[in-house]
């Protein structure tokens, strides 16, 4: 079973630049009630290792690259974001890290709900525990 759900976005490409366009829940599975931005991550550092209880994101890499691990607690997956193309779904209650940032990589994440750091679940026994 693929962990792997992505949603296609606007590229507008010509001499001028590119135009990336993401319509709230046009485009994704959701309304957004929050964007966040990840930059400037050294060498060699890692995020997220978490899960969340309700909250549903879909995260795009707007520059540069990284690697996105899905785990259900069952299937792992690891992805690789690198793309204004697409948008990949991390859902509720999946474990997800990110690695192997390049210099440059941003990455935006659009979340169905507001900053609740009780809808964290940041052990991954935990996340184990919850899924049984
Ligand atoms: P966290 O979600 O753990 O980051 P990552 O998964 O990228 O490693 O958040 C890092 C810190 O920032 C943590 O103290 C919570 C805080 N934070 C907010 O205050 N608001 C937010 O919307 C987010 C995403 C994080």
């Amino acid at each position: 079973m693929s962990l792997e759900v992505s949603y296609p976005f606007k590229n507008i490409e010509n001499a001028d630049g590119k135009l990336v366009v993401i319509e709230s829940a046009r485009n994704l599975p959701f309304e957004i009630k929050r964007t966040y931005f990840i930059m400037n991550v050294r060498k060699g550092e890692s995020r997220g290792f978490h899960a969340h209880k309700e909250l549903r994101q879909v995260a795009v890499c707007l520059k540069g690259s990284c690697k996105m691990i899905l785990d259900d607690g069952i299937n792992k997956q690891t992805v690789a974001m690198n793309s204004t193309k697409e948008g990949l779904l991390i859902d509720k209650m999946i474990w997800h890290e990110m690695h192997e940032f390049s210099d440059d990589c941003i990455l935006a994440v659009f979340a169905d709900d507001y900053y609740d750091e009780e809808d964290y679940i940041r052990s991954y026994d935990c996340f184990l525990e919850k899924g049984e």
